[in-house]
């Protein structure tokens, strides 16, 4: 951002005349894009990163600010992602910091931008804590909570007659997180956690045992976080483990994104999941979306591209209106809303978290035969999490 003083643009529009006042106030404003570029969510961060240049692209034109994009490799990991985190803002000097996938890294790198009073916006990692307990006037999502996406998860099941359940998840923050929703409204309702099993983060490449566990547990399904290369690998070896007849799969949608189905193959069809967005959502903003994200790549968009493509329609909409230093973009992020591929989409001010409705879908063939596709069994209503020890809202 060219940090021109009050003092400075008097004197400017003195020399140039009003004419200069436009461009005077037109901002260049550093991103840094914070992503995984290698790992088991590298796919994820190209996505993310491809959804935030469309975005920029598609909305760029509704404020005269300028965007200048810097990225950094996470590598889905906490301590690499914390100094890419410092890299960025202090050596690049970045206003806004955009990305982080892993709910790990999340909570890695919250002290460091609250301290910095550096804006984030949040375009994947749903890190329950980051607008819980650990919230900050800094931090703002526009993908989802752990939380929002799993809770709905457990009344459904219920719901359509599943009574006892075998859980598998990543043993780290997100997959805590996405289970332990899922859990507490499923024996909420009524049904049973049969067992759990919690498999190595980026390390298990053999789920063979853990599904041995599943199979002996008297589970009628079973309910799963996976993403990225391990989603592929789960989802693969579910099928030719011959699990699928009798034990109904179940889980957060990323399991089956649309991003990465199409290498799971028919081994996905039939999995019910939930989520914040599938590209089959019926409104005008996603045909919109749908459109423009398939023309430049080719393929439906997945939930980690709208993830960017709204962070990038959020700071927009944030610079257009004026915010040109971290403390106004930060204030403007959390009042964002907007009506969206996902549907009404806004920010909490309470707690700095996205609401949205969240879609319940199951993996299905395409009618032509050729390829998968997401099929909407339920719209669940948006609600907005509980502020879980955030103060933001007073
Ligand atoms: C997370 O770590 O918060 C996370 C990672 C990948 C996903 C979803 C959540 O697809």
């Amino acid at each position: 951002m060219k940090k021109l003083t009050q003092t400075a643009v008097a004197a400017l529009i003195a020399t140039l005349g009003t004419s200069a006042v436009t461009s005077a106030n037109a901002e260049d404003i550093k991103v840094g894009l914070l992503l995984p570029y290698s790992g088991v969510y590298a796919a994820l961060g190209n996505e993310i990163e491809a959804g935030f240049r469309l975005g920029l692209e598609t909305f760029g034109g509704e404020t005269t600010d300028t965007f200048e994009i810097v990225t950094e490799d996470t590598e889905v990991k906490p301590p690499v992602a914390l100094g890419k985190a410092k890299k960025l803002v202090l050596q690049d000097e970045v206003d806004v910091l955009v990305g982080i996938v892993s709910s790990g890294v999340l909570g890695a790198v919250r002290d460091f931008v609250d301290g910095a009073k550096v804006p984030l916006i949040v375009a994947n990692a749903g890190n329950d804590e980051a607008t819980g307990a650990s919230c900050s006037a800094y931090i703002t999502r526009l993908s989802f909570s752990n939380g929002q996406v799993n809770r709905p998860m457990g009344t459904h099941l219920y719901e359509q007659g599943v009574r006892k359940v075998f859980t598998m998840a990543p043993d780290y923050a997100a997959g805590r997180q996405m289970i332990g929703a899922f859990a507490e409204s499923f024996t909420a309702a009524g049904g049973e956690i049969v067992g759990q099993d919690w498999t190595p983060f980026q390390k298990t490449q053999d789920f063979g045992p853990y599904m041995a566990n599943a199979k002996a547990s008297g589970a009628d399904a079973v309910y799963v976080f996976y993403a990225g290369g391990e989603a592929i690998s789960f989802v693969k070896q579910y099928d030719s483990f011959g699990l699928k007849a009798d034990l109904p799969l179940y889980g957060a949608g990323f399991l089956t994104s649309p991003l990465y189905v199409n290498a799971q193959g028919p081994a996905a069809i039939g999995v019910i999941a939930a989520l914040h967005y599938v590209p089959t959502i019926e409104n005008d903003a996603n045909k919109v979306f749908v459109e423009a994200f398939s023309a430049a790549n080719g393929r439906s968009p997945s939930e980690f591209a709208v993830h960017g493509y709204d962070a990038a329609r959020a700071l927009v909409l944030a610079s257009a209106g004026g915010a040109n230093d971290g403390e106004a973009l930060a204030a403007a992020l959390s009042k964002t809303s907007f009506d969206g591929p996902r549907g009404a989409t806004s920010i909490d001010p309470a707690t700095n978290n996205i609401v949205q409705p969240i879609y319940v879908y199951e993996t299905v063939a395409n009618e032509n035969g050729e390829g998968l596709t997401q099929k909407i069994l339920a719209t669940l209503p948006a609600t907005p999490d509980a502020a879980n020890g955030c103060t933001l809202g007073g």
